[in-house]
């Protein structure tokens, strides 16, 4: 447990710049209000009278979603940007947004963006809470917290747990995301992917990369599945999308040869048949539904903690 100590963040931009007693306290207090989602009236006040903006540049069907649901289940107001319907089409600067919402008194801005350093660049412009919600290969730091999360709900601890994280690593901000957090919390981090994607900047986190997905897997209490990110030109000519099936897909078979109680994670949206086989995906192994749900309880107390920073004038 983490201890009780005023939280100082505004916002939340990554898990780079989170501690480790930061990250354990995020996840404490989504612990408390889990239980909010199982209510009859799904509700609390705890953000009532504030007002939050969801951007989201870029496609999303969890994290949108995931958002809007949390900042309601808290009771606080909420704008739902269409991007493609916005003054954003006639050239206004990220900055001219973040500007004209905040004098309509917008308190939480959400962002998703196609950019690395959006949401950062956003909060040098707000004075409210900045969330970021994913910036290009930058990071993805609510879907690592509730992947982190999931893993701490299964197994009562994070610290000695193998992660192994296989697929798409040099495209995914998810990964990085979940490197940093699972680093920070001593977890046994291992990245698998083909050679060709597997990220330079592996070394400088002390995790154990490999691309042989058996070996990988051997000792892993869980394991992340990335999505195969095959719309990147850089990734149009290796390897097929049947020949990854063939030596990287997690399927049944190759379950068969780990630990029986590993648990199988995904960030979504998955391609089946692709990096993960369907009786995996569906399978009891499968905690991927289990990461939607937690994730609801992450962003509310996400939005909690910054909030309560803004409060403070910190
Ligand atoms: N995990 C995730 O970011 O999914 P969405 O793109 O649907 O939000």
């Amino acid at each position: 447990m983490s201890d009780n100590f005023a939280w100082t963040k505004k916002d939340l931009l990554g898990l780079e710049y989170l501690s480790a007693g930061e990250i354990t306290r995020i996840l404490d207090t989504a612990a408390s209000f889990k239980e909010v989602s199982t209510r009859d009236i799904k509700k609390v006040p705890a953000l009532r009278g504030k007002t939050a903006v969801n951007l989201f540049y870029e496609p999303s069907t969890r994290t949108r979603v995931s958002f809007e649901v949390a900042q309601k289940r808290l009771s606080c107001d909420v704008v739902n940007m269409d991007m493609k319907a916005s003054s954003v089409l006639k050239g206004e600067t990220l900055a001219d947004t973040g500007r004209n919402l905040e004098a309509l008194k917008i308190d939480i801005f959400i962002i998703r963006h196609s950019y690395a350093g959006a949401a950062n660049v956003l909060s040098k412009f707000v004075k409210g809470s900045v969330i970021n919600a994913g910036d290009g290969k930058h990071e993805h730091p609510t879907q690592a917290l509730l992947d982190i999360y999931t893993l701490r709900e299964k197994f009562g601890k994070v610290k000695g747990l193998n992660v192994t994280i296989v697929g798409d690593i040099e495209h995914s901000r998810v990964a990085r995301s979940n490197i940093w957090g699972l680093t920070k919390l001593g977890a046994n981090v291992t990245l698998c992917a083909p050679p060709a994607i597997l990220p330079k900047y592996a070394d400088k986190f002390g995790v154990k990369v490999t691309s042989d997905i058996d070996e990988a897997l051997k000792d892993a209490h869980a394991v992340n599945v990335l999505r195969m990110q095959f719309e990147r030109d850089d990734l149009k000519a290796f390897p097929t999308p049947a020949q990854y099936f063939k030596t990287y897909a997690v399927t049944k078979e190759r379950l068969k040869k780990c630990r029986p109680d590993i648990i199988v994670m995904h960030p979504g949206p998955m391609n089946r048949g692709l990096e993960i086989s369907t009786d995996v995906a569906d399978g009891k192994n499968s905690v991927i539904l289990e990461q939607v749900t937690n994730g609801i309880a992450v962003r509310m107390a996400v939005l909690f903690l910054t909030s309560s920073a803004v409060r403070r004038g910190e």
